[in-house]
């Protein structure tokens, strides 16, 4: 659980050393190790992946209808309380 989580999904998850989430490129949409699955119950809320996503999940295995790259979610009050699950490397 992370709480008073700013930015996005990503930068909430390595500022609170959360496992499973390296966000290598800073967040820019080009690594994919930000890959998260967004529980099914937030998913309308947190909307679906862009086409950038989409090319970057592409590449992944794992990936599921409520895949989501976390550097490109970001966190608004509508957000507060959000599941995701971390993708396993
Ligand atoms: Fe690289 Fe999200 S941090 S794609």
């Amino acid at each position: 659980m992370v709480e008073n989580a700013e930015g996005t999904l990503m930068h909430a998850a390595v500022e609170n050393q959360v496992e499973g989430i390296d966000g290598d490129c800073g967040g820019v949409c080009s690594c994919a190790t930000c890959h998260v699955h967004i529980d099914p119950a937030w998913a309308d809320k947190v909307g679906p992946a862009t086409e950038a996503e989409e090319g970057m999940l592409e590449l992944e295995d794992d990936v599921a209808p409520t895949s989501r790259l976390g550097c490109q979610v970001k966190l608004t009050p509508e957000l507060d309380g959000v599941v995701v699950r971390v993708v396993g490397r």
